[in-house]
């Protein structure tokens, strides 16, 4: 049996030639994203340049203990099945458990192999096997095998061995990646779940406040107007309390007016109605102008609109873009347009006011910035995307795209 000793002496153009195999194997597997591609990819490739080699990878499983075929080239699916090995067992066991390649000129006169009745069965003789290792962790093995005695020389056991270096690191990566795309999967169900309830609970609460609320705000304002009339006809002329009166009267219809404004906000009914456009006027008017902000509109007739569930998203976008225009910008002018370009639709809202860093905002503090982000992902929840523009003292322009396929 021999092992791998690094020291390996080599002639030039050898080495080149391992060198490029080396780069060819590991251009295959870079970038690939998954675990099974990569296993795949990297075995096949690594064979492509060893003939009459069968092979497969191994690899452990997560408990660290037991190694097991993940793929399998040239072997029998019984063999690749059943050839299952504790960390230390038989030969690639072995080399899990130290790192240290193994080449044997025939593995079925060694008395350290494993199941030796499917290496008879699968009629194997020479062997290599080479660990796959990423940031001082073994995650696995190589095995290359030949149905011949001596097929194999100490310079196949280096280049498999640099080939087992590259391929844990893809391998790693891979499992990495996966484990990133789990995360953002669980993610976008959470966040998913969440833009539903939100949508839900605003609508039933603004059902309470339309029932409830509302309907005795509405009864109060009636029945100070009949105190004022029934004060008139009988010629109740207190001057301090008439104007009390006057006033209970100016309040309940003010917070009437205020409670309908957040019935509107909850539930934008203009946007079941009458659709995107007017819904986004209306908010922008109401919530903008009374502040003293001049307000100008660019709308292209959009057909077919965006579906429900795109548009809801895009006023709550909207609805986030006036929020931060009146929290933060101290702007005179705000413009808001529509319109498509090819196969897609853009929203812009772009203020005169005082605008910020974007590149500070994106660096910043955990939970800075959470109602941009939202507005982001509500967008993305239904495949759009959204852009800030700002710079201090340049404005603030928020464009979101939407895809009209
Ligand atoms: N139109 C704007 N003009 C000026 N600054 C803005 C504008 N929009 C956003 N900003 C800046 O970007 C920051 C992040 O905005 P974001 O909406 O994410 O959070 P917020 O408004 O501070 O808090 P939240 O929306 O969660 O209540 C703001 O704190 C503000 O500094
Ligand atoms: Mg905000």
């Amino acid at each position: 049996m021999t092992h791998f000793t690094p020291d390996e002496s080599m002639p030039t153009e050898e080495r080149r030639n391992d060198l490029l195999i080396l780069s060819r194997v590991s251009a295959a597997v870079s970038g690939l994203g998954d675990l099974d591609a990569v296993l795949k990819v990297g075995l096949d490739k690594t064979l492509e340049y060893m003939d009459g080699i069968q092979g497969g990878i191994m690899l452990l499983h997560e408990n660290g203990r037991a190694l097991k075929y993940r793929v399998a080239r040239g072997l029998s699916t019984e063999y690749a099945e059943q050839m299952r090995l504790e960390v230390g067992e038989g030969l690639a066991g072995k080399v899990a458990q130290t790192g240290r390649a193994v080449l044997v000129d025939d593995i079925s006169e060694e008395p350290g192999a494993a199941r030796p009745h499917l290496i008879d069965m699968e009629g194997l003789r020479a062997f290599v096997s080479v660990p796959l290792r990423s940031r001082e962790r073994i995650l696995g093995v190589m095995n290359c095998a030949s149905r011949v005695p001596h097929h194999f020389v100490r310079r196949d056991m280096l280049l498999l061995h640099s080939i087992g270096d590259q391929l844990g690191t893809a391998v790693d990566s891979a499992r990495m990646y996966e484990k990133l795309n789990r995360s953002r999967r669980r993610y976008w169900r959470i966040a998913r779940r969440l833009i539903v309830a939100q949508e839900e609970e605003r609508e039933r609460i603004a059902r309470d406040l339309h029932d409830e609320t509302s309907q005795v705000l509405t009864g109060l304002a009636l029945k100070l107007q009949v105190l004022k009339e029934m004060c008139d006809l009988q010629n109740i002329c207190d001057d301090r309390f008439r104007q009390v009166l006057d006033e209970a009267h100016a309040s309940a219809k003010q917070i009437n007016r205020e409670v309908s404004r957040v019935i509107t906000d909850l539930r934008p009914t203009l946007l079941s109605t009458m659709g995107l456009v007017p819904a986004i006027r209306e908010h922008v008017e109401s919530h903008l102008k009374p502040l003293g902000i001049e307000v100008s509109f660019d709308f292209q007739d959009i057909k077919p609109p965006p579906p429900p569930e795109a548009e809801i998203s895009l006023f709550r976008w909207v609805q986030g873009a006036v929020g931060n225009i009146i929290k933060h910008s101290n702007a005179g002018h705000v413009r808001v347009s529509l319109r498509r370009t090819g196969d897609e639709m853009r929203l812009k809202v772009a203020d005169d006011g005082r605008g910020f860093d974007v590149d500070l905002l994106q660096e910043g503090e955990e939970g800075q910035g959470t109602g941009l982000l939202i507005m982001k992902e509500r967008l993305e929840l239904v495949d759009g995307s959204c852009r800030i523009d700002s710079e201090p003292g340049r404005g603030t322009t928020v464009i979101a795209r939407f895809p009209l396929k």
